[in-house]
């Protein structure tokens, strides 16, 4: 049986073969995301792009300014834990170590899909994070599938609540569920969205849809915005392939199979964020889907977004344990800081428009 490791705490991995509403269901992602060949074959495209360097930066490397706010909390730099889990001992323990991190640094966060404990209410001190980081934006989430099979704001106030969340992430996943054998249905989720966000806007609770990794078009988040959504996560392919640690969960030769076929699905980050920034100027824009360091959070940034996430390199940093994912994230802002430095932009909307097309000459310049 695999051993998965937080710190100093043993947990044996679960076997395959269990419902997806069991809390072990998200264990064996947790296994596989650690141990798994799950990455896309494809990039996330920011090696499309190239900084234009600044041959006369006017900008003081330690006075660079990377912070920004997110939900009405500030941040000292643009940078988000994805959400991934929670529910059981080993999800709370790594999303502990991840929320003192981000409590450390100023980052913000979300825990994985609270409908487990929406279910069970006994697994909701399995998300407890916020007196480890009282001060980051703070995200609660479950899924576009239980809305459209009758979730809605109580659900929704209660996932806040559980967490003492600044703002709720609901996750699309089409492409997951089918693959899984889960949530088929989502006729109604517009009208559904729209109810969600109408009741949280009296309570003062944003509601931000993502996706979980196979990217979102310009078109789907104005309609998205169209509910009244007041944010988007892109989350596009390129980095975590979700088919693919679907495949490896798969309990019948067929679900692997689908898995596999889709294990490319999906559109590009880079390309996300071009396109929603260039249909919607003014949406709260997170990034995430294969951002692997400060130089890829950089362009996503320049290209538009307003916070790029990461959750796998996380979650591997996290189980190595403290130094590793600390040394890791002042890695990831030290190369941030680096690239602004060179782009000769003193704080994070001078990055806006100082990347060109790779081949295409400085004159070509993303705007
Ligand atoms: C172990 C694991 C569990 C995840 N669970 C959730 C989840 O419950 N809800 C959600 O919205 N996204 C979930 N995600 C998706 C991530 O937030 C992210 O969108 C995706 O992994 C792409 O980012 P990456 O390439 O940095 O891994 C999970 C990711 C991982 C690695």
């Amino acid at each position: 049986m695999r051993i998965a490791r937080v710190g100093t705490t043993a947990i044996p991995a679960q076997p395959a073969g269990i419902d997806r509403r069991d809390p072990r269901a998200k264990s064996r992602h947790l296994d596989v995301c650690l141990h798994e060949p799950v990455d896309y074959a494809k990039s996330a495209g920011f090696d499309a792009w190239d900084f234009v360097n600044d041959a006369m930066s006017e900008v003081s490397l330690e006075h660079v300014d990377l912070s920004t706010t997110l939900v009405g909390r500030t941040m000292r730099a643009p940078l988000m834990i994805a959400p991934m889990t929670g529910g059981t001992p080993e999800g709370l323990a790594f999303n502990r170590r991840l929320a003192a991190a981000a409590q450390h640094f100023g980052l913000a966060m979300g825990v994985g899909s609270q409908r487990v404990a929406l279910e069970r209410s006994e697994l909701a001190s399995h998300f407890r994070v916020r007196d480890l980081a009282p001060d980051i934006p703070l995200f609660a989430n479950f899924g576009a599938g239980q809305l459209a099979r009758g979730w809605g704001a109580d659900e929704a106030r209660r996932a806040v609540a559980m967490i003492g969340a600044d703002a709720i992430y609901i996750h699309f996943n089409a492409v997951q569920e089918a693959i899984q054998g889960g949530d088929r249905d989502f006729r109604d989720i517009a009208s559904r969205l729209t109810a969600l966000c109408r009741s949280l806007e009296g309570d003062g609770v944003p509601v931000f849809a993502r996706e979980v990794g196979f990217g979102m078009s310009g078109d789907a988040a104005r309609r998205l915005r169209a509910c009244g959504v007041a944010g988007v996560d892109c989350a596009g392919a390129g980095g975590t392939s979700w088919a693919k640690v679907e495949a490896f969960c798969a309990t019948t030769p067929q679900r692997r199979a689908l898995g596999l076929a889709f294990g490319e699905w999906g559109t590009p980050t880079a390309t996300c964020i071009v396109d929603i920034r260039r249909t919607l100027p003014d949406v709260t824009l997170v990034a995430t889907g294969g951002l692997r360091s400060g130089i890829d959070l950089a362009k996503a940034i320049a290209l538009g977004a307003d916070v790029g996430a990461m959750a796998r390199p996380m979650l591997k940093k996290a189980h190595e344990g403290d130094a590793a994912l600390h040394a890791f994230i002042e890695s990831v802002m030290a190369e941030l800081r680096v690239c602004m430095f060179g782009a000769g932009a003193a704080n994070l909307d001078g990055l806006r428009g100082t990347l060109t097309a790779v081949g295409a000459g400085s004159s070509a310049r993303a705007s």
